[in-house]
């Protein structure tokens, strides 16, 4: 298959550990017989400095063009502590997911047996987590009417939802579930909002078209604390754009390492693939950035992007190997630990022996 992919490394660590990534779809493209062209694009901080614009339409159209795109990180700490900045790197993003309709991000969590100790949670409550969130990306108090008044004395943000924004999130829901254990919680704070209220309107609507589909309906507080007590009663879970923003960080601390977890943001025409942890500029050039969270946003790339399971798979039981094997950056390393290309370049040579 001939494979058109938008390479956005980004800030911080991004461009360090998407190299890893590119070797490991390298590889796979090999073995498999794939053709792979990548085209690089700009976003971010990095693309502020070059060209003073942290989505230019340059980077947009490499996105329109490609079959999917992989993404790096986007963030800098210059920008951070200065709320007066008028351009931030957090706005490319933001555009970008605009931009492509970029609607459902697929955010999941689960454990490797291996891992199981690094969890600030307890073994016996972690072991076996296996859920998945679905949150909306590009609607919501992201996207709403925000402002200040004249004296700058009051500020607000405002959370706007339409009906087939949210249908086409609960869909996907849905589906997901049904491809999976055929549980759906939809995560809302209906006592309060009134989105929340036209949410669960929707869910409860479409009920009856998966009626082999188990639904609950628990309030975004409840869910912040059960997830973490009884992990393992979830399945698929949709929510909103800030309550899944906040959640799913949470969650990635189940895993024991946000250096881990891999995303996807499906649209109509592309979808994106990137790791959930951020730019990490502490780190960045160092080469000891932990890469597998990019590398398996690649492995999802290969079946969500592009349906191609047995290249998925294969990814995916390589990093379990790398993990089994301790293979591993510093962040999992008990004693000996490897840099980011090491790992990059073991599983990129396992690959072609399987
Ligand atoms: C995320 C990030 C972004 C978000 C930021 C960087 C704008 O935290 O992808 O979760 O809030 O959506
Ligand atoms: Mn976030």
């Amino acid at each position: 298959m001939n494979l058109h992919v938008a390479l956005l490394p980004g800030d911080g660590i991004g461009p360090e550990v998407i190299s890893q990534a590119v070797k490991v779809c390298n590889s796979i493209a090999k073995k498999f017989n794939h053709k792979i062209v990548w085209e690089e694009g700009l976003i971010g901080a990095v693309a502020i400095d070059k060209v003073g614009d942290p989505f230019p339409p340059k980077t947009l159209e490499i996105c329109k063009k490609a079959d999917a795109i992989l993404f790096g990180a986007i963030g800098d700490p210059k920008y951070d502590n200065d709320p007066t900045a008028k351009v931030r790197p957090e706005q490319g993003l933001l555009k970008m997911r605009k931009e492509l309709s970029l609607f459902a991000n697929v955010r999941p969590t689960f454990t490797f047996p291996s891992l199981v100790d690094k969890s600030p949670l307890k073994k016996e409550i972690i072991s076996g987590t296996d859920f998945v969130f679905l949150r909306e990306l590009t609607g919501g108090i992201y996207f709403g009417k925000r402002g200040r008044s004249a004296d700058q004395n009051r500020a607000f943000d405002t959370c706007e939802y339409r009906r087939n924004e949210v249908q086409r999130l609960v869909k996907k829901g849905f589906e997901m579930a049904m491809n999976r254990s055929k549980k759906l919680c939809c995560v809302d704070k209906a006592n309060v909002l009134e989105t929340s209220r036209l949410w669960r309107e929707t869910v409860q609507q479409m009920e009856k078209d998966f009626p082999e589909v188990e639904v609950s309906y628990e309030f975004v507080d409840a869910v912040a604390m059960r997830l973490i007590q009884w992990p393992k009663q979830y399945d698929v879970l949709i929510t909103s754009n800030l309550f899944g923003d906040i959640l799913t960080d949470e969650a990635s601390v189940i895993t024991g390492s946000m250096g881990l977890m891999p995303s996807a943001s499906l649209g109509d025409s592309t979808s994106l693939f990137e790791p959930i942890h951020g730019s990490y500029p502490e780190v960045a050039g160092k080469n000891i950035a932990n890469p597998l969270a990019t590398i398996l946003s690649a492995a999802m790339m290969f079946k969500d992007g592009f349906g191609l399971e047995k290249e998925s798979s294969l990814i995916k039981k390589i990093v379990e190997n790398s993990l089994d094997q301790k293979v591993v950056t510093q962040d999992l390393a008990e004693t000996n630990s490897y840099t980011t290309s090491e790992v990059g370049d073991w599983i990129s040579n396992e690959i072609m022996k399987y």
